[in-house]
């Protein structure tokens, strides 16, 4: 383990917040120093103090996506909080099923990781709405990680990650693979392109300007928000409302809430909220 002095530590917290939101709180210090000794007993550059002047002065956005990498954490998997789930298929699709052909249905993962999350949204859609097919249906996944962006773009995950999956699910929406140089009674899935190609992934920082315009149907914005502080939190949920259709609801972990902020959401049940 490193060990950063407060002066570097206010550095790094200062420079987590003002380019991704992170809210680095004393707390985290032991976190970021575990991180970025083992980040620096691979790497050239010997010291924090060089790290950080390296940071500070020639650093590329690759390399700054890779300290923020060091900073962040990306847990999600398959079906996570499987209650939105649930509200989305007995509140959300109903009325979508009832639409003509060709009418547009846009959701957003907007921290999406390692894709489990659009790719899970992908194939409940599928199981919920026999029309899809007739839909113009269309997921959004972002994420300002390189890391997880690229591994959501190969969509291809470990037997563990997919194992509490139905056995029907699994046959349907995903493909057995090989992968080169493991040994060959280890198996890992690739989500079958009929989910994947519902799927666009792009590379969004948060706390930048968007591309896109909206209106989306469902946003989901799960467990991110717990890096952020509370006037990141208020300003990112109001931009998100102006993304959102006037029937679209926001989604957000479980763990978190919009209570004590003002953005002008209602909650439709815990961590679900309306405009
Ligand atoms: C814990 S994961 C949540 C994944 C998924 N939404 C879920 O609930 O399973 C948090 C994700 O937020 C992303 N993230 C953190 N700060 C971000 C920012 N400023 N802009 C975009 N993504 C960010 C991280 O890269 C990470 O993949």
């Amino acid at each position: 383990m490193a060990t950063i002095s407060p002066s570097q530590f206010n550095e790094i917290a200062d420079l987590a917040q003002e380019r991704w939101g992170l809210d680095l709180t004393p707390r985290k210090k032991t976190l970021v120093e575990t991180r970025l000794g083992k980040m620096l007993n691979k790497s050239e550059y010997g010291s924090i103090a060089s790290y950080l002047e390296h940071l500070r002065t020639e650093a590329t956005e690759e390399d700054m996506l890779v300290f923020f990498d060091l900073l962040s954490t990306n847990t999600t998997s398959f079906f996570r909080e499987a209650e939105h789930f649930r509200y989305v298929e007995e509140a959300i699709y109903p009325r979508i099923a009832a639409k003509p052909r060709g009418t547009s249905v846009r959701i957003w993962s907007a921290a999406c990781s390692n894709g489990s999350e659009p790719y899970t949204i992908g194939i409940h859609a599928h199981e919920c709405l026999p029309n899809i097919a007739e839909l113009d249906f269309k997921i959004l996944a972002t994420d300002l990680s390189n890391k997880v962006l690229q591994h959501a773009r190969m969509a291809v995950y470990p037997e563990k990650a997919i194992e509490s999956l139905p056995k029907k699910l699994l046959g349907k929406y995903f493909e057995k693979r090989q992968l080169p140089n493991t040994p060959r009674c280890e198996y890992s899935y690739q989500v079958k392109s009929l989910v994947r190609s519902m799927v666009s992934i792009h590379r969004l920082n948060l706390m930048e300007s968007w591309p896109m315009k909206g209106p989306f149907d469902v946003i989901f914005l799960r467990n991110v928000m717990i890096y952020f502080n509370k006037d990141t939190r208020e300003k990112l949920v109001r931009r998100m409302a102006t993304l959102l259709s006037n029937d679209g609801v926001l989604i957000i972990g479980g763990a978190e809430t919009l209570s004590g902020l003002d953005t002008g959401f209602t909650m439709v049940r815990p961590s679900i909220y309306a405009k």
